[in-house]
């Protein structure tokens, strides 16, 4: 959405706090021998404690309040009871929702317990990476710059990125224009970011694949060529000068 209103600034800053706040707090509560079920239903309580309704569960009847990914999975995981955190498991929670008819989106990777897998650089890459493109975003600059930076960034680290996932423009609805704010360059990609535009900008940073597919329980999403990805997601107010991380209290 483009914002006009100093009452669509507080309503994207409300909604914005209340999806950050969760993801925090989720993060936080994450324990070894946890099952991602009681982690999600932990932030359920916290969005409704915010008045907030969780975007998945309301838009796409995903089967859970936020996706919790484990291990191969990194994008769209169903919270369940049958997955329990061992040591080293890298996880992702992805916590989007409405609130006052305003939407937001953001999420993280990270390990839990100690670095067993070895993923935490390619975690502290896939990070870096997003506040640096954050970093670089202002009106008029190329959305494919945007991707070049990204993908040119994770090949100097030893990585791939995923090229069919990506950012989105977000406010009045969890999925607007501008679709595709992808993670590299596309020459084709005239776009630019516009001033007051609010978007999500996130990561999808992997060890081997480019592409996704989708596991047997329709929801799950792995590399296609396996390995591990990483995502960091935030929702930006697009300024003239360095954008407002509207999600700035989920701590990434
Ligand atoms: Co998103
Ligand atoms: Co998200």
């Amino acid at each position: 959405m483009i914002i006009k209103t100093e009452e669509e600034l507080q309503g994207m800053q409300r909604v914005s706090e209340a999806v950050a706040l969760t993801l925090q707090k989720m993060q936080a509560y994450t324990q070894i021998g946890m099952s991602t079920k009681e982690i999600d239903e932990y932030g359920r309580q916290m969005l409704e404690a915010q008045g907030a309704k969780s975007a998945p569960f309301e838009t796409y009847a995903f089967p859970g309040y936020s996706c919790i990914s484990v291990n191969k999975e990194f994008a769209h995981g169903v919270p369940s009871d049958k997955v329990i955190l061992k040591n080293g498991d890298i996880i992702n929670i992805d916590v989007s929702a409405e609130l006052g008819s305003f939407w937001s989106d953001n999420g993280c990777s990270f390990v839990v317990g100690e670095d067993i897998q070895g993923v935490q650089h390619l975690v502290d890459t896939s990070k870096e990476i997003l506040l640096n493109a954050i970093s670089q975003i202002s009106g008029g600059v190329k959305i494919s710059d945007i991707g070049n930076l990204m993908e040119t960034k994770a090949k100097k680290a030893g990585y791939t990125v995923i090229r069919d996932l990506g950012g989105h423009g977000v406010g009045r609805s969890l999925h607007e224009d501008p679709s595709a704010i992808m993670n590299y360059y596309d020459r084709f990609d005239k776009r630019r970011f516009r001033k007051d535009s609010v978007v999500a900008i996130e990561t999808f940073i992997s060890t081997k694949s480019a592409y996704i597919q989708t596991e047997a329980d329709g929801w799950a999403f792995t590399g296609s060529k396996g390995g591990f990805v990483a995502q960091h997601e935030h929702t930006i107010l697009v300024t003239a000068g360095k954008p407002i991380i509207l999600t700035a209290a989920n701590g990434i």
